[in-house]
This record gives C-alpha cells, sequence and structure tokens, in this order.
C-alpha cells in the first residue's frame, strides 16, 4: 500500500521496529538500570517517575506514533534520494541522526547538565533506531519497476566486453554486432541456461534482462504477443490508400519538413477553443512495452506508429481498430513518414522509419509489407532515435548511439562512433550520400591500463529529425556531444549540408569542448576513458525549425539542451540573429529543452525539464511568457517536461514526466485543459496497459483527433505502453 510515495507497511514495520528495540534498550536487560541510577544523580530530578509511567496504554500509543511519524518522514528523505537497498538506507538514516539527533540532543544536554553517559544511552538509542528504519524502509520491496531497454550497454561493457568485441581476449567470442542479431529471448536463456550461463553466474536477473533487451533491441516476452494476429479487434476492410493530401494529416517527426510541429486548423480539426473539451476515445495496448515514444503518424484516417517492442502498428484513427502490424528487428522510437513510391509502375504508398539497430525501412502503407530495408551503419552501438525526414524522394537519416551512455569498462576500446546523417532513395534504400558530423575518423590514441586500445575522435550523434530547406536545398540538424578530446568542432553545433551532395554548408556550435560520457563521475569507479574534464553534455536534442517572417526574412531557431535558444539566419550561412537564454538556473544533468518547441507564425514555445513552458518571439527571440507547470509528488529531477511542443492555432501541447498531458494557450500561457495518463487503461485490442511518463514525442493532432502516447523509461522514468486518442466527440 502506497502513500505519499512510500510504502505504508515498510514505514509501520520501520516504526515497531524502532519502538521494540527502545523497549529492550532501556530494559534492564541492556541499559535501563544504569539510566535511572545516574538520572538519579541529576540536579533537579527530572527522572522522577510521573503520571505517564512507562508500561501505561497511552504511553505504548504516544511512542508508537513519534515513531511512526519520524520512520514516515525519513521515508521521504529516503524517496527523494532514491536508496533502495539496506546498506544505502542505513548510510542516509545515519546522516538524519548525525545531523539532527546527535546534535540536538547533545545541546539539550549541555542545558539541562546531564551528565555525558546518559547522553551517550539516549543518542546510542536513536542512532541505532534510525539505523534500523533506514534498513527496512530502503529494502522494503516496491512496486516492480520495468526499465527501459535502452540502459543495457554499461551492463555489457562491465560483464561481456572483456570477451566480446575485445581484440585481446583470449577465447575468441563472437563480435558484439553479431550478438545484436540474436533476440532478448535467445540471449536471456543463453546466460540462465545455455552457453553463458558461467559468465552469467555473476549478474542478477535484472541484468540479465537489462543486457538481453539491450542488445536484443527490445523487450523480453513482447516477440509474439505484438503480432497484430494476436489482437482482437481486427479492421473489418482496409479501403484502397489514394492521394494522402485529401485527408488530414500529421506526416514525420514535425508535421512539415520545417519541423515547425505547428498544426493548421484546417488540419487539426479543432480549435483552441474546443480543446477543454477533449475526451479520452480510445486506448490501443502495446504488449509488454516500458517505453512508448514512437510518435502517431496520421494519414487517411489512419494511425501510423512505431514501438519498442518492435513493431509498427497501422490502426484507424477513430475506433483504434488494428490494420496491420510489421515486425522491426528492434524498437522504432521516432515518427513514420508517409509518401508515394512507385513499384513496377505502380503506384503506392510508403511509410518509412528506422529502429534501434540502425536500420530503416519502407513499408507497404496499405498492408504493411516490406519494400525495401537498409542498415545504414555497421557500430554495434548505432540506432536511428530522431525520424528520417522525406523530401522529393529522398529519405535523410539521423544517425546516433549508445556509445556515450556508458564508460563504465576498461575492456571497451572507447571510443569508436561518429554520428551522421544518410540520404537514401526513398524507392529503393540506396545510399545516396553519407556525412559523418565529426569528419576525421577515429584513430588509435593510447592504450589504457589494461592494454586496451583507445580511439579518438568520436561521438556527436544526431538526435534528432533533420529539418529540410526546398529554397536553399539544404538541410538542417542539431548534433550532440563529443565523446573524446578535443571535442570536435561540430559537436553541439547546427550544421547545414546540401541535400544533394551532402557537402556542409555551414556549422554554428553552441557549445564548444564538451566531451562528455555517461559514468564518469568522480570516484573510484571513474574509467580512463572518461574525459580529463567532463563537458556538460549540451546536445541539440531538438530538431531546428524553419519558418517565415511576417517580413518575407526567414529564421531557423534552434533549442539546445543548455537552455539557450538560438535565431540563426538561414540565407545568410547561419549567421546569429539572437539568443535567448531560458535558463534562470544552471541546468541540471536532464537539460532544460531536451526534445524541442514547436513555433506559429510569431512565437516558438518550449518546455523545460524544470517544469514549465516559455513563449519567444521569433523576430527578436524576446520571452513572451512563461507558464510554471510544476508536477506535485515527483522527485526534483523529474517535475518538468523533456518532451516536445505540439501547436495549433492558440493553443500548445506537451506531456511531462509525471504523465500529464497539458493543454495551454498560445496568448499567454494560462491553462486549457489536462489529462492524467499515469494509471491503467482498458484497451480496444484487450492488452492490459498503463501509461507513465511522457519522455521525447509530443502529440500529434490531425481530422479532429489528438493521439499521444504514454510511457517512457529510459533514465527511470515512469514506464507505460499505451497509445491514447482524444476527441472532442
Ligand atoms: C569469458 C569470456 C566471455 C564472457 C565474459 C562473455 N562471453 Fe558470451 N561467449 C563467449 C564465447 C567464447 C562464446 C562462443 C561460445 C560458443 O560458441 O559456444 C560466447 C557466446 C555468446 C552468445 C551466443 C550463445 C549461443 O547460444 O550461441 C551469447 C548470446 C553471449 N555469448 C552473450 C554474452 C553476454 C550477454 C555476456 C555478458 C553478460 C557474455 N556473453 C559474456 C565468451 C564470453
Amino acid at each position: 500500500m502506497q502513500f505519499m510515495g512510500i510504502n505504508i507497511w515498510g514505514v509501520m514495520s520501520a516504526a515497531l521496529g524502532t519502538m521494540l528495540l527502545g523497549l529492550l534498550w532501556y530494559s534492564p536487560l541492556l541499559f535501563g538500570r544504569s539510566r535511572v541510577r545516574w538520572l538519579g544523580d541529576v540536579p533537579n530530578d527530572q527522572g522522577q517517575p510521573n503520571e505517564m509511567r512507562k508500561g501505561s496504554g497511552k504511553f505504548y500509543v504516544l511512542f508508537f506514533f513519534a515513531s511512526l511519524l519520524a520512520a514516515f518522514v525519513l521515508g521521504q528523505i529516503i524517496r527523494i534520494s532514491t536508496v533502495s537497498t539496506a546498506l544505502l538506507g542505513m548510510k542516509v538514516g545515519a546522516g538524519m541522526w548525525l545531523g539532527f539527533v546527535s546534535t540536538v540532543q547533545f545541546t539539550n544536554m549541555l542545558f539541562s547538565r546531564k551528565p555525558a553517559r546518559l547522553y551517550l544511552i539516549d543518542t546510542g538509542y536513536q542512532l541505532v533506531s534510525f539505523l534500523v528504519m533506514g534498513a527496512i524502509i530502503a529494502a522494503w520491496p516496491r512496486p516492480p519497476r520495468r526499465m527501459g531497454t535502452e540502459l543495457g550497454f554499461g551492463v555489457f561493457q562491465e560483464r561481456c566486453m572483456s570477451c566480446h568485441g575485445n581484440p585481446n581476449a583470449s577465447q575468441q567470442a563472437p563480435d558484439p554486432s553479431a550478438l545484436r542479431h540474436l533476440t532478448p529471448e535467445a540471449i536471456y536463456v543463453a546466460l540462465t541456461s545455455g552457453a553463458m550461463r558461467v559468465q552469467g553466474q555473476g549478474l542478477t536477473d535484472e541484468e540479465k534482462r537489462r543486457v538481453a533487451e539491450w542488445l536484443g533491441g527490445r523487450p523480453l516476452g513482447s516477440l509474439l504477443a505484438g503480432d497484430a494476429k494476436q489482437m482482437k479487434n481486427h479492421c473489418p476492410d482496409n479501403a484502397p490508400l489514394t492521394d494522402p493530401s485529401r485527408s488530414p494529416a500529421w506526416n514525420g517527426w514535425g508535421v512539415d519538413i520545417e519541423n515547425t510541429r505547428f498544426q493548421a486548423t484546417s488540419a487539426a480539426g479543432l480549435r483552441a477553443d474546443q480543446v477543454p473539451r477533449l475526451r479520452l476515445k480510445w486506448a490501443f495496448g502495446y504488449p509488454n512495452g516500458v517505453t512508448a515514444a514512437g510518435q502517431p503518424t496520421i494519414a487517411w484516417g489512419r494511425v501510423f506508429v512505431g514501438t519498442d517492442i518492435g513493431y509498427v502498428y497501422s490502426l484507424d484513427a477513430a475506433s483504434g481498430c488494428v490494420h496491420w502490424s510489421f515486425q522491426t528487428e528492434a524498437g522504432v522510437r521516432n515518427a513514420i513518414s508517409i509518401g508515394p513510391i512507385t513499384k513496377k509502375g505502380h503506384l503506392k504508398y510508403a511509410v518509412y522509419f528506422g529502429d534501434a539497430k540502425a536500420n530503416v525501412y519502407a513499408l507497404d502503407a496499405s498492408n504493411g509489407g516490406l519494400l525495401w530495408k537498409k542498415h545504414v551503419e555497421d557500430h554495434f552501438t548505432a540506432r536511428i532515435t530522431g525520424a528520417p525526414t522525406l523530401y522529393e524522394e529522398r529519405l535523410y537519416v539521423p544517425v546516433s548511439s549508445s556509445e556515450e551512455w556508458s564508460a563504465s569498462s576498461p575492456d571497451y576500446p572507447c571510443c569508436t562512433f561518429r554520428g551522421s546523417v544518410i540520404a537514401l532513395d526513398a524507392k529503393t534504400g540506396r545510399e545516396v550520400w553519407k556525412t559523418f558530423v565529426v569528419p576525421e575518423e577515429p584513430k588509435p590514441t593510447r592504450k589504457n591500463s589494461k592494454g586496451v586500445q583507445l580511439f579518438a575522435p568520436a561521438g556527436a550523434s544526431v538526435w534528432n529529425s533533420p529539418t529540410a530547406d526546398a529554397k536553399r536545398r539544404a538541410i538542417y540538424f542539431g548534433t550532440g556531444d563529443s565523446e573524446t578530446e578535443p571535442a570536435a568542432r561540430t559537436s553541439d553545433s547546427i550544421m547545414a549540408l546540401d541535400m544533394d551532395t551532402g557537402r556542409v554548408l555551414w556549422v554554428f556550435q553552441a557549445t564548444a569542448n564538451d566531451s562528455f560520457l555517461r559514468g564518469c563521475e568522480p570516484g573510484p569507479n571513474r574509467s580512463e576513458s572518461c574525459p580529463k574534464i567532463v563537458g556538460p553534455d549540451w546536445d541539440f536534442g531538438a530538431s531546428p525549425i524553419l519558418r517565415a517572417l511576417p517580413d518575407g526574412r526567414r529564421i531557423l531557431v534552434a533549442a539546445s539542451k543548455s537552455g539557450k535558444v538560438f535565431g540563426l539566419d538561414p540565407d545568410s550561412a547561419g549567421a546569429l540573429l539572437w539568443a535567448a537564454d531560458l535558463a534562470m538556473k544552471p541546468p541540471d544533468t536532464n537539460g532544460l529543452i531536451v526534445f524541442g518547441g514547436a513555433a506559429d507564425e510569431e512565437n516558438a514555445y518550449f518546455a523545460l525539464t524544470s517544469g514549465g513552458m516559455a513563449a519567444i518571439k521569433l523576430a527578436t527571440g524576446a520571452r513572451v511568457w512563461f507558464a510554471p507547470m510544476v508536477a506535485k509528488g515527483m522527485p526534483p529531477a523529474r517535475v518538468g517536461m523533456s518532451a516536445a511542443v505540439t501547436a495549433i492555432p492558440g493553443a500548445a501541447f506537451v506531456g511531462g514526466w509525471d504523465g500529464t498531458l497539458h493543454a495551454v494557450s498560445t496568448a499567454d500561457g494560462h491553462k486549457l485543459w489536462e489529462f492524467k495518463t499515469a494509471r491503467e487503461f482498458a484497451t480496444v485490442n484487450g492488452v492490459a496497459a498503463k501509461g507513465g511518463s511522457f519522455g521525447a514525442p509530443g502529440p500529434t493532432l490531425g481530422g479532429g483527433m489528438l493521439f499521444a502516447g504514454s510511457g517512457y523509461s529510459v533514465f527511470g522514468e515512469t514506464p507505460g505502453n499505451v497509445l491514447l486518442a482524444f476527441s472532442i466527440k
């Protein structure tokens, strides 16, 4: 039973424990006798038996309530510090005792002139009782919390890399990229009862799952369950698809190739004044999913959505019935683009997307049949998290990686991945060009103390969906941090490439010298791969937004995780027009603006991880308004929003880490509507589903409906596996 985020039975047991301990401590068996004796020495005797004697019922009740209050407050502190083992709980308890109990008792002793030995007995009891309470509360079993599939690279480095992918290993173990072709189920079986059971012995079950899911690229158990054939709500008919421009659409990440994330009223089918009337229409569950970070695409009155469980679905927008499912090699967490494709002289429509193993797919939009598939990057940590952008029969694919997510092992030949953008022929999947963000190939630098060769330069993943500029035939995207030192001059930058050749047109670097790897906190476990000076991790997670101003000038608006927003001139080689800083204090490790904003003709709207939304003027960068939206009852680092904003005329939408979907007025940020999604939902496909955090995509709107996936579990947010559909009807 949970109350204010902690388990009530755990708190009760801790209170009971401390009470029993107290009775024992002050019994004649331990210190009771000495205490009574020494109390006798105290002048102005306070040890006289009074009316509320030990042993009376009232005494026990009050003692219990005092202990309960202490245990409850300690429980809250333990919850906030997110510790979950008895030892760490005892550490927190000891800290509380040292700072607030031992000192208060000590001052008391000084004032009441009690002997020090009495003080030692009393404060000794408090110390032991805080240790006991801390241990019980921290170790109390929590409701199982399923983690995302993306984090297992650290376990892989620490527990597998000594053999797999290590040229110095004595045994010839399969290369990591070969392991990535296996299913998570096969890897888990290998670790528990198969060829790797000896190597698996040192791992907890959680670690085995984590590494199997990261290698396999999807959660365990989702392989068969996700198939539409297992679902009960098949659509009765499947009308042929015609020109998609004849019905309302939300295509790709940004609704348009400029990535404005702004849907006009006619296409949205919803006005700002109708937003307060939005109601849940249906919910669709992703079996065994933990992160619903595929952004729903709308076309032909259908929804196309990728999932972490390794299935892409085509659903009916009005009812949620399923047209088809397609099994991918790994989870799909980006947005799908649709476009015409001619095959053998026939006009068809294709859906395009990329997966967590760096595969790009084109499927027949009408039936989910595979048209082509292309593996675009061989590095075993490579993945496609940002959505490929479709423009004029070309697909511009951003490539990112898990490499920077862990520097935990001296066995890993850190680092060799470089972010890139790849242009593919949308008809065939053929590579037209590939441009690495860091132009130089990684070369050997030094060997670490284990003799493992290290490499540089590396890093600069592309986490966002490229923006296309038809006028200049350019594409723009943001780059991530460097992983090695010195940092590349193109990391944490906005880059412009020639659409036809991939040639670099210009680079605007927002943060220099940002070499970053996770797991490089100071301490004994700090890996030798870590940069000497660890940078702030101020990637561009957001796609740049291209907009025309009323006076005909154009502007490219780019938001960095630092909280700075830049207005660049796309018609003058990215010259800086203005910079706005939305950070009220230095951002924490989350960064401040992660997956980006939306822009109407006047303003851009950005949500902040510290909680709230800001509007800034496109022409000047001036802040127009700020609306705080700080979630209650969440850990301090999870009160805000990392997900992207979506806008229609008059209203902006964003989901928070707490699972609340917000709509605010674009005029002044006042609240129009909200809906709490962190709960269970009955689903049209009969799959058990619940919502959780919003993490990356924003909701999409089209034809009078709003769609949003709820659930995000990458760095400890709240998992969830549901797609929600809203309308005012
Ligand atoms: C001590 C060296 C060593 C370590 C550590 C190690 N492996 Fe292996 N692994 C091997 C070798 C050697 C093979 C090939 C075995 C064979 O073909 O029988 C292998 C094979 C595998 C296979 C293929 C199994 C099969 O059934 O074909 C998987 C999956 C695998 N390892 C996963 C892992 C994972 C995950 C870890 C870390 C938790 C790990 N290994 C740690 C040496 C190692």
